[in-house]
């Protein structure tokens, strides 16, 4: 997997705290989201020697920035963020009016607790929820999200059908719901329109991430990112 970008012009006003050996390990970065009339910011909490859920990684900038552009689908809905991480695009979903539950893997209780730090800070209330891909606890079996995020969460093949099975199983609970993802094309979509067909489900939406992203917040970034929205193929039910 890519580094993570350290560098994107979005972190401009970053507080380091050192360990005791006197390496960096958490800073805070500053997301700004802005159409001349509305505006606000996210503070973001990473720990940059942590793995995986505690950077922001460039897909959570894409779609946190695309939940920013889609703000009308977002008022007064119901929405999960799989795999959340540092939870950027739950977390604006959340300033635009969602109902927003944040969730990562059960068995990283301190990613879990960074995002209740989070929604303190970002004054948010989401919830916070232990969820792992193909795992059926029975929180799961009472969330109906009407909006599924997952940002970066197609990152590691073994793990592709846990994550289609959680996502298929949550777009099933909430007839009309979609799974909107950003993710990194590493080895064209042949896996992940295999994916699709096994699981029943179809894209009806599929995007370049930099095509909609400012100058400024994509001069940092780097990859070949596309933004899918996926839903049940009803065609695939009868
Ligand atoms: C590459 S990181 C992306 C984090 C965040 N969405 C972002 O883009 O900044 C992948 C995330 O998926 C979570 N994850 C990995 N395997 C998981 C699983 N089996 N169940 C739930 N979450 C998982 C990790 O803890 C991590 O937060």
């Amino acid at each position: 997997m890519e580094e993570p970008n350290q560098e994107h012009d979005d972190i401009d006003a970053a507080v380091a705290v050192k360990s005791p050996a006197g390496e960096q390990m958490v800073t805070t970065s500053q997301h700004h989201f802005d159409d001349g009339d509305n505006s606000f910011s996210v503070t973001i909490i990473e720990n940059m020697k942590e793995e995986y859920g505690l950077f922001v990684w460039p897909c959570s900038i894409m779609l946190a920035e695309y939940v920013w552009q889609q703000r009308s689908r977002f008022s007064g809905i119901n929405v999960i963020e799989l795999g959340a991480g540092t939870s950027l695009p739950g977390i604006v979903a959340a300033k635009v009016g969602a109902d927003v539950t944040l969730t990562d893997d059960f068995n990283r209780p301190e990613v879990l607790a960074n995002m209740r730090r989070e929604c303190d800070l970002n004054n948010v209330n989401c919830k916070v929820l232990g969820l792992t891909w193909g795992v059926w606890d029975e929180a799961i079996f009472t969330l109906c999200p009407n909006i599924i995020l997952g940002a970066d969460v197609l990152y590691e093949t073994s793990a592709f059908d846990d994550l289609f099975a959680t996502v298929t199983f949550l777009l099933q609970n909430s007839p009309s719901s979609v799974f909107i993802t950003a993710y990194h094309n590493r080895s064209g979509h042949h896996l992940i329109e295999f994916l699709m067909f096994k699981w029943g489900l179809k894209c009806v939406k599929l995007i370049d991430g930099f095509s909609i992203m400012p100058v400024d917040k994509a001069s940092g970034l780097s990859g070949n990112i596309q933004l899918a929205e996926i839903i049940l193929d009803d065609d695939k039910l009868s």
